[in-house]
């Protein structure tokens, strides 16, 4: 699947931008929350993903903190409608991030767990039991449009090979009509792509979206 990521998208015409990323063949929404100290930039809140969730009332919304603090955030994005919460490995103890992926699914969403592209699978092969979801980072978080990072890929690879079987692998930074199917061909399920699909015209999203599938 694609997960558009509406960083990428025209925050003036946030719904119907986000709704022709979906008809275009986008299958859940991407909402990638920043905090300005996990890293450099600020980008959308909870007041945000309740209007979006108002307007868009049945689309799974995929909610990627990259915040130092998730914790203090996991409640108001399950109320402000969130499906998927994942934060990032490295920003708790492994303990930790067990607890919270319970907490989050006690809120009655899914839990993944977020790796950059310098830290290891070893930080998280561990927990990988305790989350539906495991997100790989192709870029170094924080902006959308940057180069993707080829490395990354062999993680994918070796959580397919190792498991646990049924982690769902998502990939993000640097998706597009040449990254799209390599990583899929590593094992990846799901695709978010911002750049890609944002910087192109109503008329073009569609193409692009398939030609990420190979
Ligand atoms: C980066 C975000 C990504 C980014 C993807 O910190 O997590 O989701 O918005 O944007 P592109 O597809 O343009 O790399
Ligand atoms: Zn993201």
């Amino acid at each position: 699947m694609v997960a558009p990521s509406i960083l990428a998208a025209d925050f003036a015409h946030l719904a119907d931008d986000t709704r022709s990323a979906l008809d275009a063949g986008g299958s859940l929404v991407h909402l990638d929350v920043m905090d300005g100290h996990f890293v450099p930039n600020l980008s959308m809140g909870p007041a945000l993903c309740a209007s979006l969730r108002r307007a868009l009332p049945e689309v799974c919304f995929d909610v990627h903190l990259m915040v130092t603090d998730p914790g203090q955030y996991v409640e108001a994005f399950a109320k402000a409608g969130a499906d998927h919460i994942t934060f990032h490995a490295e920003v708790l103890e492994q303990i930790e991030a067990i607890a919270l992926a319970n907490r989050v699914r006690d809120l009655g969403c899914t839990a993944g767990i977020a790796i950059n592209p310098e830290t290891g699978l070893d930080r998280v092969t561990p927990l990988l039991d305790s989350f539906e979801m495991l997100l790989i980072m192709s870029v170094h978080p924080g902006f959308g449009g940057q180069a993707f990072i080829e490395s990354v890929l062999e993680k994918a690879e070796q959580v397919r090979q190792c498991g646990p079987d049924g982690l769902i692998l998502e990939i993000d930074g640097g998706i597009g009509p040449r990254t799209g199917p390599t990583s899929i061909r590593a094992g990846c399920d799901i695709l978010v792509a911002g750049s890609a699909i944002f910087s192109k015209a109503e008329a073009e999203r569609a193409p692009v979206i398939r030609s990420m599938y190979g």
